[in-house]
């Protein structure tokens, strides 16, 4: 069996990778530029005692993502039981400021990669598999600087119920995890030299007065690709320490 992460080198695709193979299987790390963080990605897991491949490919396109898959079958059993989407692509300031094509490709690979990851891996998806997409607050609130990812996360989350009944009647389930604030490449790249403060204070608006760390949303992700949720699909599950509810 296999753990397919797409964007599995570093930040929390790599925490998921981490959390969510089993002895025995298999971990597959998506990722496109960062080679470093692969590359350590796969000793640190090793050290886990988990065998992992890094598959470099650019997601922004179906090609890409088919050759992720095809990777990750050849490098796998060719069974997948968790395929999980984790990649993002930030675009810095107002979006009508961007080339359209520039932000096409960054939707591309935000929010359409989800659909072509599930076309091309459905032939390994069996009975038991289940997808997991990471999704944000984005896909209900406006983030200054996040309109290349809310949007993107809008559109999977209403994808997600879509798949989730044409998967349902053979087993498959798909969710997604939103977990708040996490301190990430990606995160710095959206609130620049801000991005301290922004942590800090997110951190005070949380009810539980501290973030969520990988253990909270791997142990909520290890409980939504178990059996015993077998009828968990559809949602997203938002680890958010109550800071949703003021
Ligand atoms: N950080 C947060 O506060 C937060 C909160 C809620 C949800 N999330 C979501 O969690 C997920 C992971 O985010 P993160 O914060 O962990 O980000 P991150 O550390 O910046 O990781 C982003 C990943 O996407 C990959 N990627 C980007 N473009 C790609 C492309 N064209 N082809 C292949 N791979 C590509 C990157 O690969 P390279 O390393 O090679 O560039 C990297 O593995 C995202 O969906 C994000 O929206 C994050």
């Amino acid at each position: 069996m296999t753990v397919v992460v797409a964007g599995g080198n570093r930040g929390i695709g790599f925490e998921m990778a981490r959390g969510l193979t089993q002895p025995g299987e298999t971990a597959i790390l998506g990722y496109q530029r960062d080679e470093a963080s692969a590359r350590e990605a796969v000793e640190t897991l090793a050290k886990d005692g988990i065998t992992a491949f890094a598959v470099q490919s650019d997601m922004s396109t179906p090609e890409g993502v088919a050759h992720f898959i095809s990777e990750a079958a050849r490098l796998g059993d060719g069974s997948i039981r968790v395929l999980v989407h984790s990649l993002v692509r930030v675009l810095q300031g107002p979006i009508l400021e961007h080339d359209v094509h520039e932000i096409t490709s960054v939707l591309n690979v935000n929010a359409m990669s989800l659909l072509w990851l599930v076309h091309a891996a459905r032939p390994h998806l069996d009975r038991g598999s289940c997808i997991l997409f990471l999704s944000s607050r984005g896909s209900t609130r406006v983030i200054p600087g996040y309109g290349a990812v809310g949007p993107a996360k809008a559109f999977a989350e209403s994808l997600i119920k879509n798949l989730a009944v044409e998967l349902g009647p053979d087993g498959i389930r798909i969710n997604a995890i939103s977990p708040g604030t996490q301190d990430t490449q990606a995160l710095r790249q959206v609130y620049g030299d801000k991005t301290d403060e922004k942590i800090e204070a997110s951190r005070k608006a949380t009810p539980m007065r501290r973030l969520a760390t990988p253990k909270d949303y791997v142990a909520l992700s290890r409980f939504i690709v178990s059996p015993e949720a077998e009828m968990l699909t559809g949602q997203t599950y938002m680890v958010y320490g109550g800071t949703d509810l003021i």
